[in-house]
């Protein structure tokens, strides 16, 4: 088969690993031929194409980014849509398409397949909010940054004896926070699951204070105080409609300092969180997923992403794998809480 594969959405630290992967042993073993599709939809809806063999795979699975650009293209805006689509997968010889998003990319990939499109998906969130699959490559390498991030806040705030505030990626789940704050020692965690007042917030503040530390206060940026309506989100929708978020941090900091008298500094770590070498970890589940893709693919499993539960890697439908958001549950909160203050 001619294989077209895409990455598609917010890059995550693994992308180039699932490549390699699929085109390693789609070649090998199964004797596919691959072709690369430009920034994701956009590449298959404009035929935007480059070479995808052995030779541009070479070393790449430690590299962050993606060797095949990626973007919030919607293939059914603009000049897309299911007839453009099948008129270019015939024109460049396409049989078949591995999708590597997050969920707007799997529910683009879900209507296509239900015209007929042959589609397999690869999930890729940093955020790790898909519930079909264990977990997400990318976000074991956020949460390491993150982490790394937060020790050297610590270290700043030690030294001026000031509270550190630490915003984190995480769109409305909070693993990345919940995980990163954990292994940094936060005393507070702040997730878009638990609403929280900031009475409840200075308590934890003043508290760690008055034990002679510096606070560190983690919040992702989806997390919204018990007196707002909505997350915070000054920057419109994306291409999917979904608000983009971020800046919660610059607003509960200056909130801190009025009801506690700690001098209060924020942190947005942003994109950092996405950028640079991916983990182990990551690499491994990467590139196992790129793997059990071309599986799908030479067994005609369309209109499925591949997913890890527990050690394994399985196959779901794009139905299962959109219908739920995985968000951080209460125990797993209540836990958590335990350490704060
Ligand atoms: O979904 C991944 C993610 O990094 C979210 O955590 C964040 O809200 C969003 O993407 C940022 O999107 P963009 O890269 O378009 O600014």
């Amino acid at each position: 088969m001619r294989i077209g594969m895409l990455t598609s959405g917010g890059d995550a630290p693994g992308l180039n690993a699932v490549i390699r992967g699929a085109v390693l042993i789609g070649q090998t073993v199964h004797g596919h031929e691959f072709v690369g599709l430009r920034d994701g939809w956009r590449g298959l809806v404009e035929a935007d194409t480059m070479p995808l063999g052995r030779n541009e795979v070479k070393g790449i699975s430690k590299q962050g980014g993606t060797i095949l650009g990626t973007s919030r293209t919607n293939p059914f805006e603009g000049r897309g849509g299911v007839d453009r689509v099948n008129d270019v997968m015939t024109e460049l010889g396409i049989d078949a398409i591995i999708a590597i998003g997050g969920e707007g990319t799997l529910a683009a990939a879900k209507r296509l397949t239900d015209a007929g499109i042959r589609i397999v998906g690869v999930p890729k969130t940093v955020d790790n909010d898909l519930d079909a699959t264990d977990y997400t490559f990318g976000f074991d390498t956020a949460v390491q940054i993150a982490t790394e991030a937060m020790d050297r806040l610590r270290t700043t705030g030690d030294a001026h004896s000031r509270c550190m505030v630490a915003e984190v990626m995480g769109r409305h789940v909070g693993w990345i926070a919940l995980h990163s704050g954990m292994a940094a020692g936060a005393h507070a965690v702040l997730i878009p699951e638990q609403r929280t007042s900031m009475e409840q917030i200075a308590a934890w503040v003043s508290s760690a204070a008055a034990r002679g530390r510096a606070p560190l206060v983690v919040v992702a940026e989806g997390f919204t105080l018990d007196s707002m309506d909505d997350p915070h989100s000054e920057r419109g929708l994306d291409a999917f409609g979904r608000p983009r978020l971020g800046g919660i941090g610059e607003i509960i900091a200056p909130l801190i300092e009025e009801r506690t008298g700690i001098e209060t500094r924020a942190t947005t770590l942003g994109h950092i969180q996405r950028g640079g070498t991916p983990t182990a970890f990551d690499r491994v589940l990467a590139t196992r997923l790129g793997i059990a893709a071309v599986s799908a693919v030479t067994n005609g499993d369309w209109g499925r992403m591949v997913a890890l539960r527990s050690t394994e890697i399985v196959t779901v439908p794009f139905a299962e794998a959109l219908g739920t958001l995985k968000t951080v549950p209460q125990s797993r909160y209540d836990e958590a809480a335990m350490l704060f203050g």
